[in-house]
């Protein structure tokens, strides 16, 4: 790849959820030859980058959120061979390659935890994870009240009668960053896979690894959820001790090269904390989970935008923008909800098989709401199969579903599977042309006609869609990196003019119910939908538009 010391600030990066993405040996889950052979349509949809989500061997207790050994890859997606070759290709097609990072907790099986629970409580091995005694009267309750984010307590008591933290599943304990030894393990983890060619890292849950070393209770009406917590005071969510961590970071991966970057996932409560992740020296962009969270409105979206980029701004980094993911309802579902405006991203606010919603609405939305994200400045990532406009698969039968979430609430929340349906790459074939064998989680039928195969070279589908925005974006300057000028425009819609080089573009994005007449323009260079007969851009389309 040509050194570019900013290909991220303005990158199109797609995600690949691997165990959904295409499966190269009829397993039913993907794998890395899988995806190292729809490489070629990776490169044609016209992305920068891929990210992969962890390819690490794992017990699979939260679907590779559980690393058993961070230097090697889950025999199920492959080999150490395979990833190489995959890099390799990708960085022939032009393509960079950001893997996943799981710094706050490993699997119960990494032999690190292994050798915690054989050596017992006091010793070195323990001190790498977070033991502590219970409380009660033989320490038969948990040390403090924390809640995983997954359910239930977030301590599991071991058979000596020590308890292990573990904020997400039980089979994910917590490392404890205090330990110096944690901490030069990854950095050394990082220099593995940047030897083998990475550009980059994407951080699972950035905001978690420091605890308050006096564990104190939260109180019951804070406890942890997904997607609501922040602040120095809270005793393990975004504390301020963290960024120590993401300062080491940066100086190994700056002595690689000026290219090499890092995506913090980081779910924060306000722009400003976001942006302390990305100062300088540390990390080079956070995903803007802001966005995900904004509704279908106007004004919300209108102010997320600019205090996301004022924030980002304020540290020196760009913004990232993001609509869906292997954690979130699909946007296409999100947006598609008729008892609200589809903001809600947390486990309560899921788009489940009861929820109203009209598809048909949900699809029009998300097609104008991609146009919004790629004229925005920064980069923006793209899921696997919004470029089809999949929606979320809502009605699952409840014996497929494998996340944790689902076993951990009793059975009282669906969990994020209906984001996590294998993709459909062609109109028939037995999982459409995902792979020779029964897909992990099934497919609805109704995908053969949203398949690569139904979409490709059809006027006005969604794939077609994406392509040409992802190709405007690459070619025009006004795109990517930089900043917006509003313009004034209807309540409802948001318009912006991008401007650079000489070149100009302007967004216009209707959210209100009433077509709206557009701003001066030469040309019409790309529309989410239809515009109306007499020019004006209807209820929930966006255009972008070559200015007068
Ligand atoms: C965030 C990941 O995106 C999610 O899928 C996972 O369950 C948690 N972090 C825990 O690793």
């Amino acid at each position: 790849m040509t050194p570019d010391p900013t290909w991220w600030r303005d990158a199109a990066i797609y995600q690949v959820y691997i165990r959904s993405f295409a499966d190269s040996d009829g397993s039913g889950v993907g794998d890395l030859p899988g995806i190292r052979s729809r490489l070629p349509y990776l490169r044609d949809l016209g992305i920068d980058a891929v990210w992969i989500t962890p390819f690490y061997p794992s017990p699979m207790a939260d679907g590779g959120y559980d690393v058993a050994d961070y230097r090697d890859i889950e025999p199920q997606f492959g080999t150490l061979a395979d990833a190489d070759a995959l890099i390799a290709d990708a960085h022939e097609l032009g393509l960079r390659v950001i893997i996943d990072i799981v710094p706050n907790h490993s699997s119960d099986q990494h032999r690190w935890f292994q050798a915690a629970l054989a050596a017992g409580p006091g010793s070195p091995e323990r001190d790498r994870y977070i033991f502590r005694p219970g409380r009660g009267r033989d320490g038969e309750l948990p040390p403090t009240d924390w809640e995983s984010t997954f359910g239930g307590s977030a301590w599991a008591r071991v058979p000596d009668g020590e308890w292990y933290l573990h904020l997400f599943a039980p089979e994910q304990p917590d490392f404890n960053w205090e330990n110096p030894e944690v901490v030069e393990e990854f950095e050394d983890i990082l220099r593995f896979w940047l030897d083998r060619g990475v550009d980059g890292f994407r951080i699972d849950v950035a905001n978690s690894l420091k605890k308050d070393q006096s564990f104190p209770d939260v109180g019951a009406e804070d406890e942890a959820i997904l997607v609501a917590h922040e602040g120095p005071d809270h005793p393990f969510w975004d504390r301020d001790e963290v960024h120590e961590v993401y300062r080491g970071w940066r100086s190994v991966s700056d002595a690689y090269g000026v290219d090499r970057t890092f995506v913090a996932e980081a779910w924060v409560d306000s722009p400003e904390r976001l942006a302390r992740y990305t100062r300088a020296d540390e990390l080079h962009t956070a995903f803007n989970f802001s966005f995900v969270r904004a509704p279908w409105e106007a004004d919300v979206l209108r102010a997320t935008i600019d205090e996301c980029i004022a924030a980002a701004a304020a540290v020196g980094a760009p913004t990232t923008w993001v609509l869906s993911n292997h954690d979130v309802t699909r946007h296409a579902t999100r947006y598609a909800r008729l008892d609200s405006t589809g903001g809600g991203v947390s486990d309560e606010a899921r788009v489940g098989p009861d929820t109203p919603i009209d598809p048909a609405l949900g699809l029009q939305r998300a097609r104008a709401a991609t146009l919004l994200m790629l004229a925005l400045p920064g980069s923006a990532y793209i899921y696997q199969g919004e470029e089809l406009g999949l929606p979320e698969v809502v009605d699952l039968p409840e014996d497929v579903l494998a996340d944790p979430i689902w076993e951990r609430s009793g059975h009282t929340v669906r969990g994020r599977d209906g984001a996590r349906v294998p993709i459909p790459w062609s109109t028939d074939g037995p999982s459409l042309g995902f792979g020779a064998g029964d897909p992990w989680l099934p497919q609805p039928k109704a995908w053969s006609a949203l398949s690569v195969e139904a979409q490709d070279g059809v006027d006005g589908s969604t794939l077609e869609l994406y392509r040409s925005a992802l190709r405007r974006r690459h070619g025009d300057a006004a795109l990517g990196d930089g900043s917006l000028r509003w313009l004034d425009g209807p309540a409802d819609a948001l318009f912006f003019e991008r401007a650079d080089e000489g070149s100009r573009l302007v967004c216009a994005v209707n959210i209100g119910p009433d077509a709206v007449p557009l701003p001066a323009y030469d040309e019409v260079l790309l529309a989410s939908g239809p515009l109306d007969e007499d020019g004006a851009l209807p209820s929930d389309t966006a255009v972008w538009l070559r200015p007068a």
